[in-house]
């Protein structure tokens, strides 16, 4: 079988493609044919070499996301059998209950091995089912970025219908808040930066879209636009750049979901985060139990995941690409065959 492995760090010169022996499934392990994967914006920065919080294994597999099929099971496999549909998760040891430290290193694609290969192994307990109106195309978008989204919005942020939700940009995490938003009964205010997309955000239902680039100081227009209650839940990709106007736009006693660190540094002022009485927290992708909660949403709200553009596997250097431009919108997915 043929999968990418990263070599030197730096550029994405390091994504290199080999062949390799087929894996085979040890006592309570499951093979899974890849069928698709799709990219996070952490994967930009393992490529770079700026991804620093753990240290990645030599050679190691790229990629968190992914969906497909199990074609084989090791001896004492309960949870699934040849056939099933299934996505991996991120934090392959957290299942539930809250995140501990040591379950760090068995995160996919960095630093254990990802899911950019045609084949995959991995333990039973670190797979879901996929929603089954889903194609492994739409699945293979789940593992993090919408995971991290549910978390963000509806877990942590307990976002509930009739409240406010603001998303910052049109990256996979922000359209997931979004989504989740709408199905929920919650209005969306949004953020973007392009004609192009502010079209597409509105038509994805959200009448409330911010021009970022003509308004910087979008902290004031979410304050209008809520007739100055502000948001109930502000979902931060930009992170330090950003949390100062994410507070400023947020109701008292509002919730800020700190999902990254786009919009690079700053300081924040906790006087500010005092006087609206807020809470802020700090989110890691999400349990499989989240995973599973947020599947059954989207199963029953019939949800589609927004892909921006579909490359082939030996096209992986070309979707990389296409994501560090920032012209996506939504998800950008690699078919493996
Ligand atoms: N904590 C976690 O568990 C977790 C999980 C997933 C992602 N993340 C982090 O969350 C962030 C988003 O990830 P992603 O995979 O959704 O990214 P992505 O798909 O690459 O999307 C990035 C989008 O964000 C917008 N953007 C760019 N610079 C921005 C800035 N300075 N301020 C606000 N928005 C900006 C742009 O949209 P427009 O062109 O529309 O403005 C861009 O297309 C990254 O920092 C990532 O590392 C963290």
């Amino acid at each position: 079988m043929r999968l990418y492995q990263l070599g030197n760090l730096g550029n994405l010169d390091a994504l290199k493609l080999v062949e390799a022996p087929d894996p085979k499934p040890g006592p309570g392990q499951v093979v899974v044919r890849i069928r698709a994967c799709s990219l996070n914006h952490r994967d930009l920065n393992i490529v770079s070499g700026g991804y620093t919080s753990h240290a990645l294994k030599p050679s190691a597999i790229p990629l968190s996301d992914g969906a497909g099929e199990v074609i084989a099971v090791g001896p004492g496999v309960t949870r699934w059998k040849q056939g099933d549909r299934v996505a991996p998760i991120f934090v392959q040891r957290w299942l539930g209950g809250g995140l501990q430290l040591e379950y760090m290193p068995s995160a996919l694609g960095g630093p254990s091995d990802g899911v950019l290969a045609e084949r995959i192994v991995l333990s039973e307990e670190g797979l879901v089912r996929i929603p089954a109106h889903l194609s492994f195309e739409q699945a293979a978008t789940l593992p993090c970025a919408a995971v991290t989204a549910w978390n963000a919005a509806m877990v942590r942020g307990a976002l509930a219908p009739g409240q406010t939700l603001l998303t910052l940009g049109t990256g996979g995490v922000s359209l997931f808040a979004a989504q989740f938003g709408l199905a929920t009964g919650a209005r969306v205010i949004a953020t973007t930066g392009t004609a192009e997309k502010i079209a597409r955000l509105k038509k994805l239902g959200i009448a409330d879209v911010i021009d970022s680039r003509a308004e910087p100081a979008w902290d004031a227009r979410v304050r209008e636009l809520t007739a100055g209650r502000g948001a109930d839940v502000v979902v931060d990709v930009g992170g330090p750049g950003s949390i100062a106007r994410s507070i400023a736009a947020l109701r008292y006693c509002g919730h800020v979901s700190v999902v990254g660190n786009l919009a690079g540094k700053a300081t924040i002022d906790p006087a500010a985060l005092f006087a609206k009485r807020a809470s802020m927290c700090g989110i890691q992708v999400g349990s499989r139990d989240v995973f599973e909660a947020m599947n059954r949403a989207i199963e029953v709200g019939r949800l589609e995941p927004v892909i921006d553009r579909v490359f082939d596997f030996s096209e992986t250097r070309a979707a990389y690409e296409h994501l560090a431009s920032g012209k996506h919108f939504g998800k950008v997915v690699i078919r493996v065959p």
